[in-house]
């Protein structure tokens, strides 16, 4: 069993209390919640001692011992959360994205690399049956070459908060999942990118919900990917809906459930995989065994900024208005 110090308890810090609750691996050393109001909801709510709730970073870290600190505070606050762990010694099991701008997150592996300290970040998408069975599918090269990708993402949640007053919300704080699940299932890493940005007239948030956005990767796949945070019906799942142009058929991710055609042959609703652990209960798993047997986890922060650059590069590309080459980081 590891302990662990969480790091805001709003909104999905709820999924993380229940995540280390379930586990089994892992318990709470203590909190930080900087909202009091939140702190004493979420202690009545969850039953625990008050005396462990901590209102700033810095004391729960010098007051109490952790193996580890899950860092659930919205993306401007994550640096300074997660570099304050970084230079106490502790690991950092931090939510995406990385950092909310690109000199944070270089800042934040820049410390991760000089303290050795492991940070790893969240990509609960990758880990879910349905992405697990893509991915499955694609790996047994069944299909051949991959020439094309196709990712569309609708929905329209109204959170308030942080996301609402944020630049480029779907962006940053969605599309970074699926940002990342494009590394993850073609192995391949971004070469050009060409993007749009809109706000539809109906929007409630400050910043663009809408983004068109293509992609040429190192492999020769080129991807289209359309979003939208601000649909009025007809939602995808969270995951999106993905289309796999390969050499010997298509597959798919359609209402999260995976379909393979190979050519000229019928199609085949693929078995979802079996997996022990998903999403963030897979995640503490990788995390307490980083912490306890030194393994290294697949999202670490040195590998995690190259999702979160597809992020800050398809930013500049709408700047550009025209295709850029991406950037090496
Ligand atoms: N992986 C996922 O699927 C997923 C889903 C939802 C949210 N998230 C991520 O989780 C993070 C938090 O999002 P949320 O929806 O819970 O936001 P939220 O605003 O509901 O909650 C954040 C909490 O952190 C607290 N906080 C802010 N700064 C703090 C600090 N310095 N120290 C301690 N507490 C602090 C706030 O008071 C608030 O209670 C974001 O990075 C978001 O992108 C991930």
């Amino acid at each position: 069993m590891i302990s662990v110090i969480q790091v805001g308890m709003g909104g999905m810090g709820n999924r993380w209390l229940q995540t280390v609750r379930e586990s089994g691996e892992a318990f709470f050393a203590g909190f930080v919640e900087v909202n009091p109001a939140t702190a004493a909801e979420q202690a009545a709510k969850y039953e625990l001692d008050p005396s462990t709730i901590f209102s700033n970073v810095e004391d729960a870290l010098s007051n109490v011992r952790a193996d580890g600190l899950i860092n659930v505070t919205p993306p401007i606050f994550h640096e300074a959360v997660s570099v304050a762990a970084l230079e106490a010694g502790i690991p950092v099991l931090s939510e995406k994205p990385l950092a909310d701008t690109m000199p944070a997150a270089q800042r934040i592996v820049h410390k991760a690399n000089e303290t050795g300290v492991l940070l790893m970040v969240a990509q609960n998408y990758r880990y879910s049956v349905p992405a697990l069975t893509l991915k499955h599918v694609l790996e047994s090269g069944e299909l051949g070459a991959i020439a094309a990708v196709t990712v569309e993402f609708f929905r329209g949640p109204h959170f308030g908060g942080f996301r609402e007053e944020m630049p480029y919300p779907l962006i940053i704080d969605m599309s970074i999942h699926h940002f990342d699940m494009m590394r993850y299932f073609l192995e391949q890493d971004p070469v050009t990118i060409a993007g749009r940005s809109w706000n539809p007239p109906w929007s409630w948030f400050n910043g663009d919900a809408s983004a068109s956005v293509n992609i040429d990767f190192s492999g020769g796949v080129h991807l289209s990917y359309n979003g939208s945070w601000c649909s009025q019906g007809q939602d995808t799942p969270w995951n999106g809906n993905w289309r796999f142009e390969c050499a010997n058929g298509v597959v798919s991710l359609e209402n999260d459930q995976v379909v393979m055609q190979m050519t000229g042959k019928p199609l085949t609703v693929i078995d979802p995989v079996e997996a022990e652990r998903t999403a963030q209960l897979y995640l503490l798993h990788e995390f307490h065994e980083a912490i306890t047997t030194g393994s290294v986890p697949a999202t670490t922060c040195q590998d995690n900024i190259k999702s979160l650059a597809i992020v800050f590069e398809t930013l500049r590309s709408f700047a550009a208005d025209a295709p850029i080459q991406f950037m090496k980081h």
